[in-house]
């Protein structure tokens, strides 16, 4: 049984490599992480994959996770499908950081094809280290979380 502290991580086949090194990455931050797949570069449909990270957060069960696909767009769009899920796609450092500050995003989106490992683990890193700044903010997000 996965403990609600657990960060989920799923990709499809176009970044199942950097999967593998953001999970060694937070493993070695000594953060418990929960591989839902891809396993193998097999092609894959990014929307299973999404789904496996987005469901237990947006039912409670889970409290954060990362996704990744080509893009990243493919896996943003699934998970915000979901209520309660905020996923954030975030390619750059400024946004991973605006996106806790301001959204408290619960799920960080990469793209496997547009970054290298180097960038991708800082933004992972600066997605956990940023803390939600909540007030106007969670004003902001009442607006829309009320209404799923
Ligand atoms: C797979 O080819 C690609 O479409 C997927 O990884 C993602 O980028 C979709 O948004």
């Amino acid at each position: 049984m996965t403990d609600r502290s657990t960060l989920l991580l799923a990709s499809d086949h176009a970044a199942v490599d950097l999967k593998n090194i953001v999970a060694a990455h937070l493993r070695g931050r000594g953060i418990s992480v929960e591989d839902m797949g891809a396993h193998g570069r097999e092609s894959v449909d990014y929307p299973d994959y999404a789904m496996r990270v987005a469901r237990p957060i947006s039912e409670g069960r889970a409290e954060r996770g990362i996704l990744l696909c080509g893009t990243g767009l493919g896996m943003s769009m699934v998970a915000n499908r979901f209520p309660h899920v905020r996923a954030a796609l975030c390619n750059d450092l400024f946004s991973a950081g605006m996106s806790r500050r301001h959204n408290n995003a619960n799920v960080l989106v990469l793209g496997g094809r547009v970054l290298g490992d180097v960038l991708a683990c800082a933004i992972v890193d600066a997605w956990l280290d940023t803390p939600f700044e909540g007030g106007r903010h969670q004003t902001r997000l009442d607006h829309f979380n009320g209404g799923v």
